[in-house]
């Protein structure tokens, strides 16, 4: 579990804004039950929804249940935020026992701000956080669809080691897939970069 001092460890990216020349800020933050709306603008969107293992969000009520049950009592959920609004989520999930030093990575983007870099900045920013956070943990890993070209670049740019395709790996919308396996290792040079 993280400790009191780590869950406030707050990193900030500037991100360039090709159009304006002005400098966004990435940044993370936990949810609460007031981002509701945000929340929707991705959970709601089947764009979204396509590679990932819950169904787009209908209602605000499901949103609110998702945020209270599930991201609020997670042990490393957070809301990538552009500029102090919540865009995205990213999370963490903890492996335990015999599997405890490794965790999984997870993450989401609205649609709308696809394209620019945002994901890439958040994963190096949860990558160089998390070896911190958690001294036990010595891969962090993601599984992304092979159909999922977009994720598989984010974690590419990110210094993620591509380690193959795990066949039939899950079920997506009922239907079985293959997996492309990610892993970044505590010892990788590059987790001392994105610091
Ligand atoms: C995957 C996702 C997080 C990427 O977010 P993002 O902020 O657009 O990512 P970035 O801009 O940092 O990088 C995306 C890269 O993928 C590339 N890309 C996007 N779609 C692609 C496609 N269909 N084929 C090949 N490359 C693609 C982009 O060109 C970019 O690479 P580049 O910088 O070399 O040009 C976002 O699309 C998303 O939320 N998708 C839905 C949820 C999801 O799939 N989550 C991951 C589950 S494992």
């Amino acid at each position: 579990m993280e400790s009191n001092s780590s869950s406030n460890l707050t990193q900030n990216l500037k991100l360039s804004n090709k159009e304006n020349d002005e400098a966004d800020i990435i940044s993370f933050r936990l949810l609460d039950l007031s981002d509701v709306d945000d929340f929707m603008e991705w959970f709601g969107d089947d764009n979204v929804s396509k590679f990932c293992s819950w169904d787009t969000f209908k209602s605000k009520e499901d949103a609110m249940s998702y945020v209270a049950d599930v991201a609020i009592p997670h042990p490393w959920f957070r809301a990538i935020c552009l500029n102090d609004k919540p865009v995205g989520t990213l999370s963490v999930s903890p492996f335990h026992g015999t599997d405890k030093c490794r965790g999984e990575l997870g993450y989401v983007l609205a649609s709308k701000y696809w394209g620019k870099g945002i994901a890439t900045r958040a994963v190096k920013m949860a990558a160089s956080a998390i070896f911190v956070e958690w001294p036990h943990l010595e891969r962090l890993e993601a599984v992304v669809d092979v159909d999922n070209p977009g994720s598989q670049r984010v974690l590419e740019k990110a210094g993620f080691k591509k380690e193959g395709v795990l066949r039939k790996y899950y079920l997506l919308k009922g239907k079985p897939k293959d997996i492309v396996m990610f892993s970044l290792l505590s010892t990788d040079q590059q987790v001392t970069y994105f610091m």
